[in-house]
């Protein structure tokens, strides 16, 4: 169901030293009064020390990527069934970074997130357009077919374990933080697209938080929106008190 989240992406960094001192920080300072769903997605090598030191809090812990096949010889890949066989069950899906970096095409994503979902996993799901398309005016197109090649052949039911994460790609790690209107428009052209391809419920159900360059100073201002659930971040999510402050910001 919908609902408020703030999930930290913290792409490749903090040792397990540095998670272990993370975590205890985030624990100590956590507000109680916040009604969000915090999730924080450490490197692969730290999803254990994590799941172990917040099994006893309200915080999730999701992967930031995995493997569409359930094994095989995939050097240096992760399968779903690793990750839920040490307590992960919510991972990142089509973020920029591996769609650029690795080549993750959207049928590549629809693969990930079919198998995602077999293992009773959540996803959350990153779209998000480059400048170029920005500034062309296609941007509304671009999220579009990432939505539809990726997702929209899965039935409706299926949405109750997705979350989309609009990010767009010229926000993401340069401070150019997309305005609080550029964000409500896109997650409302989500939102209306999910109801073309489902209904009205399932649309309405979906948490859609938004990424790129979301900092203390700018979250409240994004999180008011209708249509903003909340965010993903990157890197004020790596530092307790810019996390906590976010999340206050909710
Ligand atoms: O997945 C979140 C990330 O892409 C946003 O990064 O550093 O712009 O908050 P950042």
């Amino acid at each position: 169901m919908r609902h408020s989240i703030v999930a930290g992406n913290w792409k490749m960094h903090k040792n397990a030293q540095e998670t272990t001192d993370f975590l205890n920080e985030l624990i100590e300072k956590l507000p109680s009064d916040k009604e969000v769903e915090i999730i924080v997605a450490p490197s692969f090598t730290n999803l254990l020390i994590a799941a172990k030191h917040l099994e006893h809090t309200n915080i999730g812990v999701a992967a930031q990527n995995m493997h569409q096949a359930e094994g095989g010889a995939f050097t240096g890949e992760i399968s779903a069934d690793m990750l839920t066989s040490i307590g992960t069950h919510i991972v990142l899906l089509g973020h920029s970074e591996r769609r650029q970096y690795f080549k993750e095409t959207d049928s590549i994503l629809a693969a990930k997130a079919d198998t995602a979902l077999k293992h009773n996993m959540r996803i959350i799901f990153c779209v998000g357009e480059e400048l170029k398309d920005r500034q062309n005016k296609q941007y509304q197109n671009v999220v579009y077919y990432q939505l539809k090649d990726a997702l929209f052949h899965l039935p409706k039911a299926a949405w109750e374990n997705i979350v989309i994460a609009y990010e767009p790609v010229w926000a993401i790690g340069t401070g150019e933080t997309a305005t609080a209107e550029q964000a409500q428009e896109m997650h409302k052209f989500i939102r209306e697209q999910i109801e073309y391809q489902y209904d009205r419920d399932t649309a309405e159900s979906v948490s859609i938080l938004y990424g790129g360059s979301v900092k203390p100073e700018n979250a409240r201002e994004i999180f008011s929106k209708p249509d903003v659930d909340g965010g993903l971040i990157g890197g004020a999510a790596l530092h307790p008190d810019d996390f906590i402050a976010i999340i206050n910001a909710v």
